[in-house]
């Protein structure tokens, strides 16, 4: 698509849509593709242009600034690369045009893409610019999703640009949410991913936008929200400390003894009231998984042994979620192990950032039996009771 959409007069989306990538950060799977959106705004005496996009789909932006003869500032709200990548190109371009980031931000810029230090500008948090007919307000939001991150707020517009916050990875030609469902999975998978480690520095930031009239939020990945409750009230449901009577069973099973543990404990917790996810690690999306831990009030970590400790995959999972830092407020292990195992001690060691109770594990030598059975069946009371003491039981997810 190589043609500017205007959201409101002289305000106008330069989308460019990645519809086949599937990674993120060689991390962050991307089942749905991305945009990376840039915001072109004309104001009567000058016209800034809000980040730019991934260098991967240079020709997408190019072409659409095609046609704008000038451009004398570029706002680089955040400095990676999906959105800063093309400002030494548009520099090029405009050559008279000067970047204006947040003070954290000019060391990135410089550091990160090259450009001269005196093409960068800071502007302090709260500070305005005047475009003539136009003022844009720069706000600091830190650590969304990086410490130097910051918004702009177009005041004669209402409009909020948001760069990664409250971004959804979605390739789509509709320039506003129309599938609220598909969108919603969406932005939580980027909370998720993106935004959970740093949940109470973006209550603070959530508390500073609350002050601003908004028509629109315009994020630079995913639709524009032009129903900005939709995404704010998901937010505030996503950062808040209460998490809901779910728990999620992250496991691997490599001769089936794991898998019989997990389907037992899965069974048993159902019976009681509570929500169950599970997901085998040898298929899982991670980003699935990651979804689920914004909310879950229990993780049950599920493993056979390898050497005496945790499979590497569930490794991988339970260092995950250790820099996730999920509101999860309990954590158990159930392992399996031929000789013996050193599996559930391990798995502790890894997670010193969730601030958990561990609720006593179940090990088991071989495949489970009558006994295992009743200790996960103990495992379940022992979760559901705490989940009572939460008073969550009512939140049935
Ligand atoms: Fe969309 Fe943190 O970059």
């Amino acid at each position: 698509m190589s043609v500017l959409r205007q959201l409101k007069p002289n305000v106008y989306l330069v989308a460019a849509i990645d519809w086949n990538r599937r990674l993120f950060d060689s991390l962050i799977p991307l089942p749905d593709g991305t945009s990376y959106n840039a915001y072109l705004i004309k104001g009567s005496e000058k016209t800034v242009l809000l980040d730019t996009v991934d260098p991967d789909l240079a020709d997408a932006l190019l072409s659409q600034l095609e046609s704008i003869e000038n451009v004398d500032f570029i706002v680089s709200h955040h400095a990676e690369q999906d959105h800063s990548g093309m400002i030494p190109h548009v520099l090029e371009k405009y050559p008279k045009a000067k970047v204006i980031t947040s003070s954290k931000g000019k060391g990135m810029i410089v550091d990160h893409l090259c450009v001269p230090e005196e093409k960068v500008v800071i502007v302090e948090d709260g500070e305005e610019l005047s475009l003539g007919d136009k003022t844009l307000e720069f706000i600091y939001t830190p650590w969304v999703h990086w410490p130097e991150t910051m918004v702009s707020y177009l005041k004669e517009d209402k409009i909020l640009f948001t760069c990664d916050f409250f971004g959804s990875h979605i390739a789509t030609t509709d320039m506003y949410v129309t599938d609220e469902g598909q969108v919603y999975e969406a932005a939580k998978r980027y909370f998720a991913e993106i935004m959970m480690p740093f949940r109470n520095i973006i209550k603070k930031n959530m508390e500073k936008i609350s002050e601003y009239e908004l028509d629109m939020i315009a994020p630079s990945h995913g639709p524009i929200y032009n129903k900005p409750d939709f995404i704010i009230n998901a937010y505030e449901d996503w950062i808040s400390d209460t998490p809901k009577n779910i728990v999620v069973i992250p496991y691997i099973s490599m001769h089936g003894s794991t898998e019989k543990m997990v389907q037992h404990l899965v069974t048993a917790l159902s019976k009681r009231g509570v929500k169950v996810h599970i997901f085998d690690l040898a298929v899982t999306d991670i980003g699935k998984l990651a979804i689920t831990l914004v909310d879950a009030a229990t993780i049950v970590i599920g493993t056979p042994t390898v050497q005496v400790g945790p499979h590497p995959n569930v490794t991988y999972a339970v260092k995950l979620a250790n820099l996730l830092r999920p509101k999860a407020k309990f954590v158990s292990v159930i392992a399996s192990y031929g000789w013996g195992s050193k599996a559930i001690e391990q798995i502790a060691e890894m997670i010193p950032n969730l601030k958990v109770e561990i609720i006593e594990p179940v090990l088991v030598k071989g495949y489970p039996k009558e006994n295992d059975f009743k200790e996960l069946d103990k495992l379940a009371d022992e979760i559901s009771n705490k989940h009572k003491e939460l008073n969550i039981v009512k939140n049935e997810g």
